[in-house]
């Protein structure tokens, strides 16, 4: 099964497990110590002068910890965390309602914040700027605008997409945190913190393996755990030793980069198909049979990062690093 394609009853499942390992306070969160130690002294010094956080907005791959990110902003402040997406606030009356049900100091997160249309935007200018919303009243020569005050909030944005904001709109946050991929020993950590909540006794080298193949993401580690997890119950005695972590993530077909069939297909498609490029994003997706956004957002970004593909102005190439991985020769140009 494709880890990352799940039904809705899964996706049901995974998500109250992610609720139970999800970090709620800042000391929990592991890794990402730069953006960890900015946030502290924006935080401790709004507390000092009662105001609430300036708004901030968060971008990177997905599953990095953006979404908890927020959620500890909001308990660290002491407040509420409102929850809403770009794509479901459809007309401006639609954020004026949330905005409007807000209490002071509460954090709004605005997730995937770079789909937001153009109206909503223009609604949350001067709602970030001076907490107030301008409000169109009547229609043709009667109508006439009225200003509406808000309690102060903090909104919180998130993206994977920092370049699909337009310009007026990052201009606004005055906290901007880039979230990066996380070490192999930040993610060990992680599965083990994970573990320890699901009372599953796991090797240190158990760990390290789960993490070396977790693409650098927290919910990709925690994933594979719960995975690995399963086949300890049934295969074994319950604990997660090396051998069987390994054994498992082989079962998985997640390869010792943890690379999964869909990252294989891309590369392959295009080293066989296309001599490794250059070729475009739109050839790709029509090749793999996945959306060029998915491909864009979820794929590629490990694949860069790692140094598998690059992006050149004529399309995507595939790298000797990538050839060497697969023990393929590099075709003569
Ligand atoms: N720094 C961290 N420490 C521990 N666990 C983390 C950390 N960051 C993320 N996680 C775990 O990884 C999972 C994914 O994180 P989260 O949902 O916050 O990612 P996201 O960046 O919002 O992803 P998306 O872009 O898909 O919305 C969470 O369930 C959380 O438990
Ligand atoms: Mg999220």
């Amino acid at each position: 099964m494709d880890e990352r394609m799940m039904s809705a009853e899964e996706q049901g499942m995974e998500d109250s497990l992610d609720q139970q390992i999800r970090p709620h306070k800042l000391q929990q969160y592991i890794g990402q110590e730069k953006v960890k130690k900015n946030l502290q002294v924006f935080m401790e010094a709004a507390k000092m002068r009662e105001e609430c956080l300036d708004h901030v907005l968060l971008y990177g791959p997905p599953g990095l910890g953006k979404t908890t990110l927020s959620g500890i902003i909001a308990t660290e402040m002491g407040v509420q965390m409102r929850t809403t997406s770009g794509p479901a606030i459809e007309r401006p009356g639609d954020l004026a309602a949330i905005l409007t049900a807000l209490e002071p100091g509460d954090v709004l997160f605005i997730d995937e914040i770079h789909r937001l249309n153009r109206m909503v935007e223009e609604v949350l200018y001067p709602a970030m700027e001076d907490f107030c919303l301008d409000i169109v009243i009547g229609k043709g020569p009667t109508a006439r605008s009225v200003r509406l005050d808000l309690p102060p909030f903090t909104l919180v944005g998130a993206t994977t997409r920092a370049g699909m904001l337009s310009a007026p709109l990052r201009d606004r946050f005055g906290v901007l945190a880039r979230l990066e991929y996380y070490t192999e020993s930040e993610l060990s950590i992680i599965v083990r913190r994970t573990a320890e909540i699901f009372d599953t006794d796991i090797d240190k080298e158990a760990a390290i393996e789960i993490a070396r193949r977790s693409r650098g993401t927290p919910r990709i580690a925690n994933r594979l755990l719960r995975r690995v997890r399963d086949f300890a119950q049934v295969k074994g005695d319950g604990t997660i030793t090396l051998d069987l972590a390994q054994d498992s993530l082989e079962q998985l077909q997640v390869d010792r980069l943890g690379l999964d069939h869909i990252d294989h297909k891309l590369l392959y498609g295009m080293i066989e198909k296309f001599r490794g490029g250059p070729v475009g994003l739109e050839t790709i997706s029509a090749t793999i049979g996945e959306e060029p956004d998915t491909i864009e957002d979820v794929y590629e970004p490990y694949l860069l990062q790692i140094g598998f593909i690059q992006r050149t102005p004529r399309g995507r190439i595939v790298s000797p690093a990538c050839y060497e991985h697969f023990h393929l020769e590099v075709p003569k140009q």
